[in-house]
């Protein structure tokens, strides 16, 4: 079978994604292929691809990038139990998503309900996986009001949504084009930015915090904020958050079987802010570089 793949030689910049075909041989021991249907575009995409993990965990090149996909099996190779040709799958991994076909262990494998479709499928396990371990992480529920960095964006709004699902009032900061939509989800939008200290006290006292975005303004309203910072946690570890003793989100071992079924109850639902051909990944990771989007972005092979 003949497939299409993005690949990098190299650690740098959108510039050094590549395309190539490739052959998809008959699935391994434990393999299945799956064709894929929607890809999940994450910042750790490019931030794999920019080199900023090879310290901790160095990619073999060529690589290809992305972590979850959703799609359905076209072959299932020996040994493997409880899937079938057909079969509607998301895929989760550290690498290796942004291909049209690929062969994949079927241990990495996770039933897609029928209910939803591929591209809110392909999106549950980064964002969905990390909202959903940094709320439980931190206890949130009834009588919580949980102040959520970065509400708009992949893990925050599905942040948004699991915690006002489970009691809690959800205040949460984006760019005032991203209010009504925050609303929209159940979060009490503000907007971030100097005064953000000020906004969100006028609004009532804080119990806990998640912290999708990061950096030092975001911290220091945290600081400030919250209390007891035990009840606060970070998707975005980085010095100030560390100086700051916030703890940085640990990822819950039921997290993907608990978003599958918070997708199929109709309770996580992803905006799709963009869909953008495979052939286009460059121009994915430059959108979601620019860090201001609403929701997720797509690749579509
Ligand atoms: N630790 C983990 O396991 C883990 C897992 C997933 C993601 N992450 C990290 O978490 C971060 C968020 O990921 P994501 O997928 O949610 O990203 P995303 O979808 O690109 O969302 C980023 C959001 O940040 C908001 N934003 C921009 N400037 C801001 C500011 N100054 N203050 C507050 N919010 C601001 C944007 O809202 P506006 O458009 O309204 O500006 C946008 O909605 C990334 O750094 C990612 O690498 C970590």
């Amino acid at each position: 079978m003949m497939s299409v793949k993005i690949y990098f030689e190299e650690y740098g910049s959108p510039k050094v994604l590549q395309q190539a075909d490739e052959t998809v041989a008959e699935p391994g021991t434990g393999e299945v292929t799956i064709v894929n249907r929607a890809i999940s575009v994450n910042p750790v995409d490019w931030k794999v691809v920019a080199g900023y993990r090879k310290e901790h965990r160095p990619v073999q090149f060529p690589a290809v990038p992305g972590n979850e996909t959703a799609g359905v099996i076209e072959a299932v190779g020996p040994g493997v139990e409880g899937f079938s040709v057909g079969d509607e799958v998301i895929w989760y991994g550290f690498t290796g998503a942004y291909r049209a076909q690929a062969n994949v262990q079927a241990s990495a494998l996770f039933p897609k309900p029928a209910n939803i479709d591929f591209e809110q499928a392909a999106s549950l396990p980064v964002a969905g996986g990390t909202a959903y371990s940094a709320v439980h992480q931190i206890g949130i529920g009834i009588g919580d009001t949980v102040l959520i960095h970065g509400a708009a964006g992949g893990v925050g709004s599905a942040a948004v949504q699991i915690a006002t699902a489970l009691g809690a009032r959800v205040i949460g900061t984006a760019s005032e084009a991203n209010h009504p939509y925050l609303a929209s989800i159940g979060a009490e939008p503000v907007r971030y930015g100097d005064g953000l200290v000020e906004r969100v006290r006028a609004l009532g006292p804080i119990t806990a915090s998640i912290d999708a975005f990061g950096g030092a303004a975001s911290v220091a309203a945290t600081v400030q904020l919250v209390p007891d910072l035990s009840r606060a946690v970070t998707a975005v570890t980085d010095e100030h958050s560390t100086t700051a003793g916030i703890a940085a989100v640990v990822a819950a071992a039921d997290r993907l079987a608990a978003v599958v079924k918070l997708a199929e109850q109709g309770t996580l639902r992803f905006t799709i802010a963009e869909r953008i051909p495979l052939a286009d990944a460059a121009k994915a990771f430059e959108l979601s570089h620019a860090g201001h989007l609403r929701g997720k972005i797509i690749l579509i092979p």
